[in-house]
């Protein structure tokens, strides 16, 4: 070779390594609050995701809070100041329609959807609460279950109770582990866990239909069926520990781990928790049940991704979303979590026990949403609800609780 013959070749290198970062460029912002030890499932999908697109920077931002309390603060902010994530949790239903979707923040995915076939494998009423206004608005990567009831099998068997199997045997089991020296039968955490288990006694008091109708508009709060499940909420209460307001719901999950307390009414992350996290065995380190005055019913929520309006990394944002809503992405990251496939062809052989039990119980039970989670009532009325429980908690007074409940209800537009 000669100087002009190296300098030509080292141009044509030089030009082909740009253009090979170019191709390797690319960036994916996705917000989410599965972090620390509610990641593993989310770390899971981000390493398939690197797997298909080896190129492409993903940046992973979490803000730290279950239920995503902190989280969607921040999302508020991100959203409303013009510098959207190029994708985000956000829960199926009202948290996600009566937020983002009137605001018209939302990207329709109406034809990804037809595109990936996902009408097909989505139970319909998965895909009713994601749509509205004639669009399809995020893609679900799950089903967790809300309304269940975790123990410890052998402080269980040691104490000499059994799993209620309703509000009224459960106080009663609560009055004999008291009187056994367990301080504390039922653990909870901060303030939306004990809205979690307001909303389980209630679904417990109201019944399956009662609680769709209070979403409907169709029962009000003030009705005294109503007020009845908050004074139930307030003697279940009575049964837990002083220091709820300082934990976390896996600080909360830990007390049933290591036997100080009986009963931790939690979502199916729990499953998630205690076989992914602390790796205890199904049956033996931990059990579970539905809540009380609940068998036979399944209360839903449904995390899913969506594409905001003036995302920066848009294709990266839909093969992410592609992910989220295939049966390879679903089948890594739902076995990890503790929830089920929201598509109808996930392969169960990769599921755990627990799972299983959900998923045949997701087959045959009465279906209904969650609040604290999304499925049934905007943002602006969860946000504001958790004061309303503060109060109750503080006052057990149940007349006052639900009047406040029904004015808040007025204001989000419940049943509108
Ligand atoms: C729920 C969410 C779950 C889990 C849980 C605890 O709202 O749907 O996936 O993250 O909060 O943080």
């Amino acid at each position: 070779m000669n100087r002009i013959q190296i300098k030509k070749a080292l141009l044509i290198a030089a030009a082909l390594a740009v253009t090979s970062t170019a191709a390797a460029a690319g960036k994916l912002e996705i917000f989410s609050w599965w972090s620390g030890d509610e990641a593993p499932a989310k770390d899971a999908l981000i390493k398939l995701y690197k797997q298909k697109y080896p190129g492409v920077d993903v940046i992973d931002a979490t803000v730290a809070g279950g239920a995503g309390t902190n989280a969607k603060a921040v999302l508020k902010t991100r959203m409303l100041g013009g510098t959207p994530p190029d994708s985000f949790q956000v829960h199926a239903g009202q948290e996600l329609i009566g937020t983002w979707v009137v605001a018209n923040r939302m990207e329709d995915l109406s034809s990804l959807f037809k595109a990936e076939g996902w009408n097909k494998v989505l139970p319909q009423d998965v895909i009713d609460l994601i749509s509205a206004k004639g669009g399809i608005w995020s893609v679900p990567v799950n089903v967790h279950r809300s309304n269940v009831m975790w123990y410890n099998p052998a402080k269980l068997k040691a104490w000499g109770v059994t799993p209620p199997k309703t509000w009224a045997e459960f106080l009663g089991t609560c009055a004999k582990l008291k009187a056994k020296g367990v301080a504390a039968p039922l653990v909870v955490g901060e303030n939306w866990t004990q809205q979690h288990l307001w909303e389980n006694v209630m679904i417990g008091t109201l019944g399956p239909q009662g609680w769709r109708d209070l979403w409907a508009g169709k029962l009000k709060f003030t009705d005294p069926r109503v007020v009845q499940g908050f004074t139930n909420f307030g003697k279940v209460m009575d049964c837990a520990n002083k220091d709820a307001s300082g934990l976390s719901w896996q600080q909360a999950s830990d007390r049933i781990a290591d036997g100080t307390s009986a009963f931790n009414i939690m979502g199916d992350w729990a499953a998630g928790y205690f076989t992914t996290t602390k790796k205890l065995a199904p049956n033996t380190g931990f059990g579970w049940a539905p809540t009380p005055d609940t068998r036979g019913t399944f209360v839903m929520l449904a995390d899913s991704f969506g594409l905001p309006k003036g995302a920066k990394d848009r294709t990266e944002a839909i093969n992410w979303l592609k992910l989220v809503g295939s049966k390879q992405g679903q089948d890594t990251f739902n076995p990890l979590k503790g929830s089920i496939a929201a598509r109808t062809d996930s392969d169960l052989s990769k599921y755990g026990t627990y799972s299983k039990s959900a998923a045949a119980d997701w087959k045959t039970n009465k279906i209904v949403g969650s609040m604290v989670h999304g499925a049934v009532a905007p943002e602006s009325f969860t946000s504001a609800f958790g004061a309303i429980i503060d109060q109750f908690v503080a006052s057990k007074n149940a007349q006052g609780a639900a009047a406040a409940a029904q004015q808040l209800a007025d204001r989000a537009g419940i049943g509108k």
